[in-house]
């Protein structure tokens, strides 16, 4: 975008306007969180149904000429959280907000963003052209898949990167003696970010996928003989893919497993799964909410959440500001 579209008011210095933070219902909290950190307050937005299913939005306060940042998962339930961002998006471009950007910590369908069968859709390039048809301007999102996902835009995206926040838990737990492993050869950039903050060596799982949801492990290359191993991977959702990855690691000598994870998706039975695995702590982020499906904190001593909001927030603020975002993802 080159300005504030025409008609628009300029309430302050940027030519944007001021700031305004709205939360859908993906993930309230994670919303109240960055609000806070930035330290202002949510505008407030209600999202009601139809008496046949279908959303409704009423944005209770002016969005006009305002630097508008929505921030709406969507992460389960998946369809609905879609539906709710691209209607919020339509209702903040007919207010005439000055600049719309949809803050969108976890980016549902990115797993599909490629055909590898005949007659595949890509689902994570439609979900884009939608995104951008409904009125976002910019796009800031954590952790993708892949990091082409980005290019199915064409606005700006800040592809936020939750590596750092990851990292620091790995060292308080153990300091920089721990091998990062990628518990497939997709996740080899992630894991080699994550190697070297810690200045610590990588090994990869060799990970076949027979069918959609089934995994097997087929090698480790590596050495992680008497290691603490530490697996990171972008999203949980069955947790197949690092069960196997530990059992294979504790299999070829590892001392012991734990794992950072950006996205806890945690489809049903995930939880339960897990914390029956041979894996110390699972560590993911609030990019999804906890509580998001049928299991609570009582069943999963071993997982730890840390806020991603501190990371979302500076970067709306140097986006709002017209700051380099870069920074962060140094
Ligand atoms: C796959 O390429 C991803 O990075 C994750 O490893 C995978 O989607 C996790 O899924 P699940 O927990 O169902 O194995």
């Amino acid at each position: 975008m080159g300005g504030p579209p025409a008609g628009a008011v300029v309430t302050d210095s940027n030519p944007y306007g001021e700031l305004l933070l709205l939360s859908g219902s993906g993930n309230p909290e994670l919303s109240e969180r960055i609000a806070r950190e930035i330290g202002v307050k949510l505008a407030e937005c209600e999202i009601t149904r139809f008496a046949d299913g279908e959303f409704d939005v009423k944005i209770r306060e002016s969005v006009r000429g305002h630097d508008v940042f929505l921030v709406q998962p969507t992460c389960h339930p998946v369809s609905d959280n879609l539906i709710e961002l691209f209607i919020i998006l339509d209702a903040l471009r007919r207010a005439s907000a000055s600049r719309i950007t949809a803050v969108i910590p976890y980016y549902g369908y990115q797993r599909k963003e490629k055909k590898t069968q005949a007659r595949d859709p890509i689902s994570a390039k439609l979900m884009a052209n939608i995104i951008e048809l409904a009125g976002a301007n910019r796009v800031i999102c954590v952790d993708l898949h892949a990091e082409a996902i980005q290019g199915f835009f064409d606005i700006p995206v800040d592809a936020l990167i939750a590596t750092k926040i990851l990292a620091r838990r790995v060292r308080e737990r153990h300091g920089h003696d721990v091998v990062v492993v990628s518990p497939d050869t997709g996740g080899v950039h992630r894991a080699r970010n994550l190697a070297r903050i810690l200045d610590a060596p990588i090994a990869v799982i060799d990970k076949r996928r027979p069918r959609d949801d089934t995994v097997e492990v087929v090698n480790v290359i590596g050495d992680v003989e008497g290691a603490v191993c530490v697996i990171v991977d972008d999203l949980i959702s069955t947790g197949g893919t690092l069960i196997n990855a530990a059992v294979a690691l504790l299999a070829s000598g590892a001392k012991s497993v734990d794992v950072v994870a950006t996205h806890g998706v945690l489809s049903d039975g995930a939880v339960a799964r897990l914390h029956a695995a041979p894996i110390d702590e699972i560590c993911i982020t609030d990019t999804i909410p906890y509580h998001n499906g049928s299991h609570s904190f009582d069943d999963a001593p071993k997982l730890r959440i840390l806020s991603v909001a501190p990371l979302i927030a500076e970067a709306i603020v140097r986006v709002h500001e017209g700051r380099s975002v870069s920074e962060l993802f140094r």
